[in-house]
This record gives C-alpha cells, structure tokens and sequence, in this order.
C-alpha cells in the first residue's frame, strides 16, 4: 500500500509553533506504529499573501482532492491584513472549496480543574456547526457606500441539501454516542431559515425514532451550555451559531488552548485545525499551547483510520493536565516546546 499525503499548513503568529509540535507527534507516533503518511509542508499564510498576493494558490484545491487524505492547519490572522482577506482566501476557500460541510468540535473536559463552572467534573460534548453556507456564504454588498445611505447586507443562506446534511451526520453521530440530538435556530427571529431548519429537523427526526431530539433557541443554548452542559450530547447549528457556541464550549474546558476542531467532508481530504487563532498577543515567545493542535492531530488520526492514537492522545493530554505539565495558560510553567515532550512522553507510553 502507497503513503498518503497529508498538507500540513502552519500558517501565521502560533499556527506554524503548535503545528511544528503535531508534526513532531506525528514523527514519534510513526516510529513506534509506521502511519503510512507523507508530510508535505505549504507556506500559505500572510507572509506569502504580503509578499505575493497569492493566499490559496491556483490549483490547490484541485491538488488537495485529488492527491491529500488531510490537511493538518495551524491558524491565520496578521495585524498586517487586518480585515483577514488571506484568512478567508485560504481557510474559507478550504472550508467552501471542498465541501468541508461539517465543522466538528468536541466540547470535553479533560480534568475537572480546566473548567470554571461551579460543581462540574466532566464535559463530553460535540458541536456540529454547518460549515460551508449561511452568513459565511459571501453572499450580499455594499450599496452607496460610503454615503450617509450607505447598505450594508450579508446574506443568511441556508440550502435544504445544506441543512439536511449536517442535521443526518448529527443524527448518525448521535447514534454512535448518546443517542441525543439539540438543534439550535433563531427560528422566533430569523424567519426563513429558520422555518427550512425546523423543517428538516422534524423529518430526520422522524427517520431516527431511537435517537432523542429536542430544540432550543440559540439563546437559550448558550444559557444552557453554562448552566446545564451535561444535557447536551451531539449539538447541531448553523455556521455563525456555532462559530459563537464553539468559543463558549473551549471556554467550559480550560479555554482555546484546549479545543480542537476538525472540518470534514465524509470519506474525501479534511481539514484539522485547533479552534483557536494565531495568537499575535504570545506569538513568537514559546508559550502557546501545543494541546489543541495535539487534541486535532488526534482527531485527524481518528479520521485516517486509527482511533486507537487518538484515544491515546486524549488520555496523555488527561494526564499531563492532572500532572499540572501544562503551558501557562492553563497554569502550568511549560513553554511550547515543553509543553510537547511532556504530553508526547505520556502519549508514548500509551502506544
Ligand atoms: P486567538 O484565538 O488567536 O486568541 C485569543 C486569546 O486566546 C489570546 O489571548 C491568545 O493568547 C489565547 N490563545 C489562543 N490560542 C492559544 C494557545 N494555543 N495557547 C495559549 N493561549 C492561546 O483569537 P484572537 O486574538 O481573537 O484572533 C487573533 C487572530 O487570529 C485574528 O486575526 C483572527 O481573525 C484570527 N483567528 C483565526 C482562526 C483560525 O485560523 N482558525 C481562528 C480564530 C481567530
Ligand atoms: C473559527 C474562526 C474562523 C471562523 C475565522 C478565522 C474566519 O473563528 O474557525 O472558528 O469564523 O470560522
Ligand atoms: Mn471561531
């Protein structure tokens, strides 16, 4: 059997420091259990868009479905570019290019210490946000702009082949977990597509009988996230929603140096990226914390065929945390690089 490829792509500020680090992971995992991967390392990012103009060059799409089973991202985001154009050019034009309809992100805790809700000792949870429409679609404008009439509009859109989809990979996901589902709409506010969610919510939930389906109004999910996450097993929402309620879910665990996030377009090449961006504010200084993009190599490993790593993965970095081996901004002392021997050494064992 031939290698595949996997497009590891640091991109600014912290991506290519914690990205340096799953690589490193990748590296040790490889030696104790040949892996079968190719990492092939791009320079996207904002140093190129500066230099070059190019954010995702011509042809990267098409080369990444036709020869990559992953790609494993760090973050964007440079003071320099400060609307993000090479963020959307590059991380979007993946997300939308190929099809990378579900943004899947755990929400878990991996020592009752991280979170700071009172009385809670375990999180397990997963966000489904729809990850290729709705205010993200770039649909909409500026009309007389810069005049006192000035319009501005972005588009809400929401496709029936676009709502259906990511509700049925809740649904399946549900199935193989807790057997629960919460979908979340503004569906009292935001009419129209909230209508077409609501819609297709109550036929998928009728083809799954065994699975048990409730709805909440997106502000009273995010009460909710914090008042009582243990109700919740598999939630799914829209791209904007779940944009919010995913930063909301790395806050209950400790933060965003702890969530990962991987964005799937079943059985085709995915993306893995930690939830968090690329830090400007502790860039360059050794402190990032590598567990989120550890957390996301795990999950890229599950994806590829080896659950087993990403479960080892997980219970190093359970480890690590309880062992206080953590970067500072979960209170420990370790800089990046440290942080890293720490969870790799306790991953190792495991393997
Ligand atoms: P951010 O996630 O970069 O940082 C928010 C806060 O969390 C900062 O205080 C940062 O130091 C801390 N933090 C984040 N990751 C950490 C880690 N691994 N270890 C320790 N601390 C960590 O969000 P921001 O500051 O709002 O955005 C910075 C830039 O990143 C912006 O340009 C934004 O658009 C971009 N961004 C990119 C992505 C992505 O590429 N997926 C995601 C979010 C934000
Ligand atoms: C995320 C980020 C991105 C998003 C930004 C950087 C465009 O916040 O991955 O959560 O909004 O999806
Ligand atoms: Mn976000």
């Amino acid at each position: 059997m031939g290698t595949r490829k996997v497009a590891v792509v640091g991109g600014d500020g912290i991506g290519p420091e914690v990205t340096a680090q799953a690589v490193r992971l990748l590296e040790m995992l490889d030696k104790k259990r040949p892996l079968g991967l190719t990492l092939v390392q791009f320079d996207w990012g904002a140093e190129k868009y500066l230099r070059e103009g190019v954010g995702l060059p011509k042809g990267a799409l098409q080369d990444l479905s036709d020869n990559y089973a992953a790609i494993l991202f760090g973050a964007l985001g440079d003071k320099r570019i400060p609307d993000m154009a090479h963020g959307r050019e590059i991380l979007l034009g993946m997300r939308f290019g190929l099809d990378l309809y579900v943004n899947y992100r755990p929400v878990t805790l991996l020592h009752p210490s991280l979170t700071p809700l009172k009385g809670v000792t375990d999180l397990d949870f997963v966000v489904l946000r729809e990850n290729t429409e709705g205010l993200y679609a770039n649909v909409g404008g500026i009309f007389k702009e810069g005049t006192p009439d000035e319009v501005a509009q972005d588009v809400e859109v929401n496709t029936r082949k676009g709502v259906e989809r990511i509700v049925r990979y809740a649904f399946e996901l549900a199935r193989k977990r807790r057997k629960k589902v919460c979908m979340t709409d503004k569906n009292n506010a935001v009419r129209y597509g909230g209508s077409l969610w609501q819609r297709v919510f109550k036929e998928l939930k009728a083809q799954y009988p065994d699975v048990e389906a409730t709805h909440l109004l997106s502000d009273v999910a995010a009460m909710e996230i914090v008042r009582n996450p243990a109700r919740f097993d598999v939630v799914v929402t829209n791209n904007f929603t779940g944009d919010i309620l995913t930063d909301l879910g790395a806050a209950i665990c400790g933060g965003l140096g702890v969530a990962p996030s991987a964005n799937i377009n079943p059985g085709k090449v995915s993306l893995f990226e930690p939830v968090h961006g690329s830090a400007p504010d502790i860039a360059g200084k050794g402190l990032a914390n590598p567990l989120a993009a550890f957390l996301t190599t795990g999950l890229m490993l599950d994806y590829l065929g080896h659950p087993d790593l990403n479960a080892a993965i997980v219970a190093g970095a359970r480890e690590c945390v309880a062992a206080g081996e953590t970067a500072a901004d979960l209170g420990g002392k370790l800089g990046t690089v440290a942080a890293a021997d720490a969870l790799m050494e306790r991953i190792a064992r495991k393997v």
